[in-house]
């Protein structure tokens, strides 16, 4: 409990900047992150969503501003780091590898750490076999066969192998970039459910879209930002997608188009 006797944020960072030579991408943004929360990040092509989510998982470093994680202070450089914290970040490419199997995926590049779920002293092909079989059923995700190559499954079922990953590895804070951008209706509502399961087992997610359907479905509050500032936040309920799209777009062009 805070101060307050608020809920302490998980996630908290202020007066984030990032600038490429003259241009300032993420320009002194605020915002917190609370356990089992979905927040959506908003705004239009080039707003700085993606520069901000990078100076949290570790990507980038800041050129000012502070990010606290768990009430504490991180000092990023590289996204082991974060990793190692329990941040982990689904970017649209995800990185995994096609022609390994879904166990191995879930395990690839970290088979020498200790796992979250289970201990296994000796990573034999059995042992990934059950353990991925776990997190799968627990994040109640359908694949037929787990011994089927990543380049064989639709995208849901990709995204769901990445997330799995990232739950196996005790993700505290999932960032999602654009998650449901390449997928068919039923895939995007099968991502949009996994997205409800991790909130309702208390971890938060950060979601980025350009589609306000997903958004507005899954997300409990909005963050908008415009020209690399924050412009906006909504609690979901209390806005309306033709605000957000005010909001995304500024008033001054929202004007220029009536
Ligand atoms: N590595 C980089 N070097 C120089 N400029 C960059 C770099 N990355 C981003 N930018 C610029 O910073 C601004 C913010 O980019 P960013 O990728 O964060 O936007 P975004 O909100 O994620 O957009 P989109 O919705 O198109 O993905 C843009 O003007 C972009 O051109
Ligand atoms: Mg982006």
């Amino acid at each position: 409990m805070g101060e307050n006797g608020n809920i302490e944020s998980i996630l908290r960072v202020t007066g984030l900047t990032k600038r490429f030579g003259g241009l300032t991408a993420v320009d002194h943004v605020d915002m917190e992150v609370y356990p089992g929360e979905v927040v959506g990040l908003l705004g239009d092509n080039g707003a700085g969503k993606s520069t901000l989510i990078k100076m949290i998982s570790g990507v980038y470093h800041p050129d000012e501003g502070q990010i606290f994680f768990e009430g504490k202070e991180l000092k990023l450089g590289s996204p082991v780091n974060a990793l190692e914290l329990g941040i982990e970040t689904l970017y649209q490419d995800l990185a995994l590898a096609e022609n390994l199997n879904v166990p191995a995926n879930i395990f690839l590049g970290r088979e020498t750490k200790k796992p979250f779920l289970g201990i296994i002293p000796v990573l034999d092909n059995d042992a990934m076999h059950e353990e991925a079989k776990k997190v799968l059923q627990r994040l109640e995700i359908e694949i037929p066969s787990l011994r089927s190559k990543i380049m064989t499954l639709s995208g849901g079922q990709r995204q769901a192998v990445a997330i799995s990953r990232s739950i196996y590895w005790n993700a505290k804070l999932l960032i999602m970039d654009e998650p449901t951008a390449a997928l068919g209706v039923a895939e995007q509502k099968k991502v949009l459910d996994l997205v409800r399961t991790l909130s309702s087992q208390n971890i938060p997610v950060i979601i980025i879209s350009h589609q306000l359907y997903d958004i507005f479905a899954v997300c409990d509050r909005l963050v908008i930002m415009r020209r690399g500032q924050k412009v906006a936040e909504r609690i979901t309920k209390q806005t309306t997608p033709d605000e957000v799209v005010g909001l995304i777009i500024g008033s001054d062009l929202a004007e220029r188009l009536e």
